[in-house]
């Protein structure tokens, strides 16, 4: 209601309110190299526009006279942690080619909003200058390119560093294991991890192990074989060939906390996690920039949620753009809710202030949408299934 009402006021917020304009207002701003990062996706776009296509399938049925002394209580736990809301910002890497201040401003505006922070693996700044910046009392996990198994020296070496810098959870790519056919990178010539400002690859080349490595393969630092380094970096956090489900023990034996697979899919895939182990997944199909012709990644949700709901915590990530998606996300099933590119869309039009915005903005659209239909809060007995209704039924 604070931010409905600032809203309200004569001050100008630093930028709009209105969610679906930041795409649109980001890439008129941004370089056609940028732009094409983070708007483009894999294909024809195809997964993409069915990510977007799928919340509109589902609308949230309004109930009347549900009597209320207060707000509704966006508060929630997940995997032992207490969140004020129940979102997180999703791993984006390279993010200095919106702002340069990228993932600085970004974790510092995570922390000031109260919203976790996931570090990406392929970061234009190091684990330890995000956690700092992030500070004490901000919350952080960690994203893992995992690097393959002939690198597990450089895994541990992230996984130590990271936990201890104060990332609470592991969260594991599993859809990128060689980035996805996108034309509009291709079109440009464009590589974020091959830039010579090293923006791409700051935290891998940082990375004792990995400059350890390098030192005895080719006898020079790092800095002298710029040409060699950066793609020996790419290639180890993006090795090309997958690895096994039985492989995810390795993990499991050099993390002391919470994993979580980001990337599920399937039922199938979501069976699996909860065989192995693991606490949690992130039904997410990477906002349709790995594969195309594939399934929207929230017509899945209920399907995981039905399956495995009650025995590991779901994460949902894909399309998703207002407080009202999120609400639609959390009743088909998710705990927690990823925001991707509208926060990166903040950072390019606003830097710190601009990714506050988007994130107060979603949260404050979030709370007066629950309100206004009768929900009094985010947990699943009064947010679940039961307040949407699907359009074509
Ligand atoms: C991503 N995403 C991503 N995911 C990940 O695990 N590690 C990463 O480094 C990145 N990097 C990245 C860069 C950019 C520019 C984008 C847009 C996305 C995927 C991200 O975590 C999330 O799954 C998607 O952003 C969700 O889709 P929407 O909602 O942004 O469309």
């Amino acid at each position: 209601m604070e931010i409905y009402n600032k809203g309200l006021s004569f001050e100008r917020p630093p930028l709009t309110f209105q969610a679906d304009k930041w795409e649109e207002l980001a890439n008129a701003r941004l370089s056609s190299e940028a732009k094409g990062y983070v708007y483009g996706s894999a294909g024809t776009r195809e997964t993409t526009d069915k990510n977007r296509a799928a919340f509109k399938k589902w609308s949230i049925v309004p109930r009347r006279l549900v009597k209320t002394d207060d707000f509704p209580d966006l508060t929630t736990e997940v995997l032992g942690e207490k969140l004020q809301f129940p979102i997180a910002m999703a791993p984006v890497g390279v993010l200095k080619i919106f702002n340069p201040d990228g993932e600085i401003a970004a974790t510092r505006a995570a922390a000031k909003e109260a919203v976790p922070y996931i570090f990406s693996s392929a970061a234009a700044s190091t684990i330890e200058d995000v956690a700092k910046a992030n500070g004490q009392d901000g919350q952080r996990w960690y994203q893992l390119y995992w690097p393959s198994r002939e690198y597990d020296d450089i895994t541990i070496s992230l996984l130590n560093r990271a936990k201890k810098a104060g990332y609470t959870m592991l969260f594991v790519t599993l859809d990128t294991y060689i980035l996805g056919w996108r034309p509009s990178d291709m079109d440009n010539g464009y590589n974020p991890f091959m830039r010579s400002d090293r923006i791409g690859v700051e935290s891998g080349l940082t990375d004792p192990v990995f400059r350890k490595q390098f030192k005895e393969r080719h006898g020079v630092e790092v800095e002298e074989k710029m040409d060699k380094a950066a793609p020996e970096w790419m290639r180890t956090i993006f090795p090309g060939m997958s690895k096994g489900w039985e492989d995810v023990k390795f993990l499991q034996k050099h993390w002391d906390g919470p994993i979580v697979l980001k990337g599920i899919q399937t039922v199938a895939d979501a069976k699996k996690a909860v065989e192995v182990g693991v606490q949690g997944i992130v039904v997410s199909n990477h906002g349709g920039r790995q594969q195309d012709g594939g399934n929207s990644s929230l017509g899945m949700l209920p399907h995981i949620k039905d399956a495995v709901g009650d025995k590991l915590s779901i994460f949902f990530d894909s399309g998703v753009r207002s407080g009202a998606d999120i609400a639609k996300a959390m009743a088909l099933g998710a705990d927690c809710v990823l925001i991707g590119r509208p926060y990166v869309y903040g950072l390019a039009l606003g830097g710190e202030q601009g990714v506050a915005h988007v994130l107060k903005s979603l949260v404050g659209e979030l709370e007066l949408t629950l309100h206004l239909s009768g929900i009094p809060s985010v947990s699943k007995k009064d947010l679940n299934r039961s307040v949407l209704v699907r359009e074509d039924d």
